[in-house]
């Protein structure tokens, strides 16, 4: 498929990916991000990726002149929107910011879409929409709820946009819910970084075999799994970008808006991670059994049978590769931001 894409947070972890996937799928990119979560020589490893020069609109959703420039600057197709903040526990701690940045963020931006007479667009949302739930795997019909800011701030963004294309026709949405994105992509040139300790368990697990942290705590070994530890669905990055491809294949298809699982449909327990980043990286990982974390739920794994069916979707890297993948990344010295 072609045509001209903005990529909102196209800097970040998954947005990166993303850029790469659409761009050789033969779509053109711009980037629009405000680097307040994103290394600043992602452009350039995109351009050594692709081969091609990325332009990057330095701009913040919150700046609605700011975005009126962008759409100005160029027609867009449709835009892919990650833009937004992630963390869970920082979400408690300053919730109006978080509502802020991925709510008000997402309604200026579908105003500067408006205006400028695009309405296709691809949401970045994630399975934490879920109310949580015994019955696994999660079909996207299941019941919505949220139990932090950050959950609360992606199912507004999912109503806002249902609302509003419920209200002009003229809209067309896919809502993607991701599951445990994990993995780089397979250059080691871009991949997940973050710049604090990370709460989620693969860069975790990554800063304990680079040696930055000393033990990955193991938040509880009685659940009732098989191995006792906490069991996801993990998906490989490229994957979840490819995802995102397909998604916007048919809406420039004309396709009707989606809202679909982007999960493998296989739940891995954090041992069962442990020990396959072990194997990628050559080496024992120390790691002590913890409490649990408040909040968390044994199991949680999607149903893929939606985005298969819908947008022929289906992942195709498995654990392995993601921490493969991932290990490649990481232990680059050159990918370090100390140097
Ligand atoms: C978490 C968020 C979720 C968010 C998702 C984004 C919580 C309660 N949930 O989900 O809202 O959408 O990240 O990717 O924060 N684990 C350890 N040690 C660690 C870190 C994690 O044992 O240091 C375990 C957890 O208990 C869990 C598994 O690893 O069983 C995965 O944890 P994590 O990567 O944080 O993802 P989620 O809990 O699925």
């Amino acid at each position: 498929m072609t045509g001209r894409i903005l990529l909102t947070g196209g800097a970040g972890y998954i947005g990166s990916h993303t850029y790469a996937a659409l761009s050789e799928a033969g779509y053109e990119v711009e980037i629009l991000d405000n680097f307040s979560n994103a290394r600043l020589d992602v452009p350039d490893r995109l351009e050594m990726i692709t081969g091609r020069p990325v332009t990057v609109h330095r701009c913040d959703v919150l700046d609605p002149e700011g975005l009126a420039r962008v759409f100005a600057s160029n027609r867009f197709d449709g835009v892919v929107h990650f833009a937004a903040k992630k963390a869970v526990g920082e979400s408690q701690k300053i919730p109006l910011d978080y509502i802020e940045t991925n709510c008000t963020g997402l309604v200026n931006l579908m105003k500067a879409m408006r205006a400028a007479g695009c309405f296709r667009l691809v949401f970045s949302s994630s399975a934490t929409v879920y109310a949580p739930t015994l019955d696994w795997p999660i079909p996207e019909e299941a019941a919505l709820g949220y139990a932090s800011t950050y959950a609360l701030t992606k199912l507004m963004g999912e109503q806002i946009i249902r609302a509003t294309a419920e209200g002009d026709p003229r809209w067309r949405f896919g809502i993607l819910r991701y599951f445990n994105p994990a993995g780089a992509h397979p250059s080691a040139l871009i991949g997940e970084d973050p710049s604090d300790i990370p709460n989620n368990l693969m860069p975790y697990i990554a800063k304990v075999a680079t040696g930055e942290l000393p033990y990955l705590n193991v938040f509880g070994d009685d659940y009732p799994t098989p191995d006792g530890t906490g069991v996801r669905d993990y998906i490989h990055v490229v994957d979840l970008a490819r995802g995102h491809v397909l998604s916007l294949d048919a809406l420039m298809r004309g396709d009707e808006s989606h809202i679909v699982n982007l999960g493998t449909g296989q739940g891995y327990s954090v041992m069962d991670m442990l020990k396959a980043y072990e194997r990628a990286c050559g080496k024992p990982l120390p790691h002590r059994v913890a409490p649990r974390r408040e909040g968390d739920l044994a199991c949680y794994y999607g149903d893929p049978a939606k985005a298969k069916t819908l947008l022929g979707f289906q992942a195709e890297r498995g654990l392995e590769d993601m921490c493969q993948t991932s290990w490649a990344w990481v232990s680059r010295a050159s990918n370090s931001r100390q140097g």
